[in-house]
């Protein structure tokens, strides 16, 4: 896809979709701005470019108008980083908002309000996304976090204003996801974890075909130790996909994949940092007990598995790491993928808030800014706001 180095933008209002959803606390305090941080880059070569600059963003899932949801505090962070202040429109369209774009001068930038306060933008509404397209010349998408949403901002207006290219986040992001799981150095180990296989299926199975290892951990585990005919206690186990369980181990072998699961889990009564604990190996969590976390065996038997990896790719936590219990299992994981020497990639809500927790987000080579986005490229499906965008060769 063509890129903001390919096409001239001097003088030019530059209509830049980002995904600023960042965590907002109560008091209007924003918890977490790595996203904020992710999009300077193309911010700043704008700026210098004397583009006349339009940021829009979503911000949450407001039910309307709602001013809680307002991305007037991250336009005050952003003042901040680019020390230059950032305007924020009242609205995304209307008159008062093209007033204020017309009025922008080179290497000014607008922040246009939240995007949801409209329905049309999750219903991917044609006009509403005409009315956004009007308001630049030409369009620069540095969303990644919501590039598998057809929503009008995203997907329609690419289509309406052309040029249409790929910011630098964009580029960055879909760059280190080729490097790790289209053309990798192998071998290739894939580290998972979360509560559910139901909601990972796709991703296993994608990545059974990509991998040269495959570390299973998280809750997931126990739905494939049960399908291994063992009990697992009160650990989750998902019962209707236990047949899908031993399928994906018959087709693992199948593939010459190595397919690994914990060896010794941190288990407790019940979901709670005063719950008596202990560890057991995998085979032998007893009754009236459920696997929390896993231990220290499985954390270095992970670190043999990743010894010779060229390339790591992880999403998932490894146990319920929000609770300073048994956080240690998750916290080791990120360590260890953060010491090793191959190219190391995480992605993932959970995941990106474990990393920066475990404080290693800087040793690890590249944290995705996606959720869900992030979830669907490991899935093997194309991100539809990608595709809409122009393709290198057709403009020279
Ligand atoms: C995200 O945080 O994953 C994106 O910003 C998309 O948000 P959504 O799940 O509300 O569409």
């Amino acid at each position: 896809k063509k890129s903001l180095r390919d096409i001239d933008v001097r003088g030019k209002r530059v209509l830049v979709r980002v995904d600023f959803n960042v965590p907002i606390d109560e008091q209007g305090n924003i918890v977490d701005d790595t996203r904020i941080r992710a999009c300077l880059p193309t911010i700043e070569y704008l700026m210098d470019a004397r583009a006349k600059i339009i940021l829009m963003s979503h911000l949450d899932r407001p039910k309307g108008r709602d001013p809680r949801f307002s991305l007037a505090p991250v336009a005050k962070r952003l003042s901040r980083f680019l020390e230059k202040e950032v305007r924020i429109a009242p609205d995304c369209v209307g008159e008062e908002v093209k007033g204020m774009v017309e009025t922008l001068s080179e290497g000014e930038v607008l922040l246009l309000e939240n995007l949801r306060f409209h329905e049309g933008e999750t219903k991917g509404d044609e006009n509403f996304a005409k009315e956004l397209a009007s308001l630049g010349e030409v369009y620069v998408s540095d969303a990644f976090g919501t590039c598998h949403r057809k929503h009008a901002s995203v997907y329609l207006v690419p289509k309406f204003l052309k040029p249409a290219v790929m910011g630098f986040l964009l580029e960055k992001e879909i760059n280190y996801f080729e490097k790790a799981m289209i053309n990798p150095q192998r071998p290739v180990v894939a580290v998972l974890g979360g509560a559910k296989v139901s909601t990972k299926l796709g991703i296993i199975k994608n990545l059974l075909n990509r991998v040269d290892k495959l570390f299973i951990g998280g809750a997931m585990a126990f739905t494939f130790i049960k399908a291994m005919g063992y009990s697992v206690g009160n650990s989750l186990v998902e019962e209707e996909l236990i047949p899908t369980a031993l399928d994906i181990l018959e087709e693992a072998k199948k593939l010459g994949v190595k397919l690994y699961l914990p060896v010794d889990f941190l288990i407790g009564q019940e979901v709670s940092d005063n719950t008596p604990t202990r560890v057991v190996p995998w085979q032998e969590i007893p009754d009236g007990w459920m696997g929390l976390d896993i231990g220290h065996v499985s954390l270095e038997l992970l670190s043999e598995i990743i010894a010779d990896a060229q390339t790591i790719v992880w999403n998932g936590p490894m146990g319920v790491f929000e609770l300073d219990r048994f956080k240690n299992g998750t916290f080791g994981t990120a360590k260890l993928i953060a010491q090793s020497s191959a190219l190391t990639i995480a992605g993932g809500g959970d995941t990106d808030h474990a990393i920066h927790k475990a404080g290693v987000y800087s040793a690890i080579d590249f944290v995705s800014t996606g959720g869900g986005a992030f979830l669907e490229l490991l899935e093997g499906k194309p991100l539809p706001c990608l595709e809409v965008l122009d393709d290198k060769e057709l403009q020279a």
